[in-house]
């Protein structure tokens, strides 16, 4: 009797004193040069206050979230110079606090710093105890040993649902498998097709996105894109988010972000200019799983966009798998000087048959004139690695995207040239009929056997033209 009696004092103390808890983060979720958005998620409502301050100095610096919630969104300010700065995060529950343990973070680099960020798209969580794939959680864990300042993730975190509440699930697992990583930098966020719910199409997933993430608030109309389509810099970068899967437009970089990012990348005072969105604009033969081609004028209308204004890199995710060569196959009939890198292989089931089959993330560096990348597959291996080198700025040369002067003939074309450079000759399945180093003033013949469309590019070394070209025998 008396053992029941001081159990039941037990259960009914330890019900009155249950002390609140962290359900995830904090999370950085956004760094400007001024500020630093942190999130965190408590299981009871509490007060939140951070103290912070430069590493190797006091912690003397709050911010406080004073209204009592579960989900806490502190904004902290008063940087100075330095980068590197540590924090602790305490949480008030009636009479008890709790306190996380020292952590640090980075401030954006400088321009003329160098910087290494990861990228990584395709998780794909469910709801559930087994809803992370273990290939997610390998990949979080590498990221986090090479220490980038931040994470790009190229959309599709979660299946998504015809339920918000498993959709909120399935976030609450995306989070579990990054909370280590968001301790000290962001993970900045691209929305994809099964984020956005266009898969199951009877709610709109980006408005659950917005409020499951905090991300920077300058989006072209915000009442469409809070939070989905946004910018910011980093050393010597400027980097634009778009959306490519608007829940009524999937598929499409519409004119209103394509407006916003034109106007933004002319003002943009970094070498290097990239953009990155969930659906590829360019794929193999037969894409089935829906890509920006679906609408080649919209699409050629983004890469205009990019083109016009020097963007070097324009990553994806949605195909599972790490491709940096539109397949290979198509050549579209546009300037493609604009790299497109894929990388989907962050969890998802991956795709085979194009190469590039392997779980794995990318970690790019940009560091004085080169942006290099090395795709890293789950054991740690590095199965790719290329660099792209900034051209100079546009004030100081005017590109030069001259294209060798034609002439068509009876049996072919001629090509002469008022610069070297390499020209490349393909049929309209992408074959390379013909490749030729154009020297200034001389004429160089090709003759094809048949009739055809054919394309032909030339790279000088900092610019790529190409053109289609119609011959009958
Ligand atoms: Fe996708």
């Amino acid at each position: 009797m008396k053992f029941i009696f001081v159990s039941i004092l037990v259960l009914f103390f330890s019900s009155q004193a249950r002390a609140v808890s962290f359900v995830h983060g904090p999370r950085i979720a956004s760094v400007f040069r001024d500020s630093v958005f942190m999130t965190a998620e408590t299981d009871q409502n509490c007060l939140l206050e951070v103290i912070f301050g430069e590493q190797g100095g006091p912690m003397s610096e709050t911010a406080f979230c004073s209204v009592s919630d579960t989900f806490h969104t502190a904004v902290l300010r008063n940087f100075g110079s330095s980068r590197n700065w540590r924090y602790s995060v305490r949480a008030y529950f009636a009479s008890e606090t709790i306190q996380t343990p020292v952590r640090t973070f980075r401030m954006p680099a400088a321009p003329g710093e160098s910087f290494t960020f990861a990228v990584l798209g395709d998780a794909h969580c469910r709801a559930g105890s087994s809803g992370i794939s273990t290939h997610f959680r390998s990949l979080i864990e590498l990221i986090c040993q090479y220490d980038p300042d931040f994470v790009l993730f190229l959309g599709d975190g979660i299946h998504g649902s015809y339920y918000p509440g498993e959709m909120r699930q399935q976030w609450d697992n995306f989070k579990e498998a990054t909370d280590t990583i968001t301790f000290n930098r962001p993970v900045f966020m691209v929305i994809g097709n099964h984020d956005a719910n266009t898969y199951y199409q009877n709610f709109n997933g980006g408005d659950i996105f917005a409020d499951e993430f905090e991300f920077p608030k300058n989006a072209p109309v915000p009442q469409f894109y809070e939070e989905l389509v946004y910018h910011f810099e980093w050393g010597d970068a400027c980097f634009y988010i778009l959306d490519s899967d608007y829940y009524l437009t999937p598929e499409i970089i519409d004119i209103y972000q394509r407006n916003w990012l034109n106007q933004n990348l002319q003002s943009c005072p970094r070498r290097f200019k990239i953009t990155a969105h969930h659906e590829h604009a360019w794929s193999y033969e037969g894409d089935l799983y829906g890509f920006l081609g679906e609408h080649p004028a919209e699409r050629d209308a983004y890469w205009k966009v990019l083109r016009d204004n020097g963007v070097i890199l324009d990553m994806a995710g949605h195909i599972h798998l790490y491709n940096r060569n539109f397949f290979g196959r198509t050549l579209p009939d546009t300037v493609m000087c604009v790299k497109q890198l894929i990388s989907g292989g962050g969890g998802g089931s991956i795709v085979g048959g194009y190469g590039g089959d392997f779980y794995h993330f990318c970690l790019i560096e940009i560091g004085g004139n080169s942006l290099s990348v090395t795709a890293i597959d789950e054991t740690g291996t590095v199965r790719d690695a290329f660099s792209l080198t900034a051209v100079e700025e546009k004030d100081d040369i005017e590109p030069d995207f001259s294209f060798p002067e034609v002439t068509y003939m009876q049996d072919g074309f001629g090509f002469r040239g008022g610069k070297s450079g390499e020209l490349t000759l393909f049929d309209i399945s992408g074959r390379i009929l013909f490749e030729k180093k154009i020297n200034p003033g001389v004429c160089e013949f090709f003759s094809p056997q048949c009739s055809g469309i054919f394309f032909a590019s030339f790279d000088d070394g900092l610019y790529v033209n190409s053109i289609k070209l119609s011959f009958l025998r």
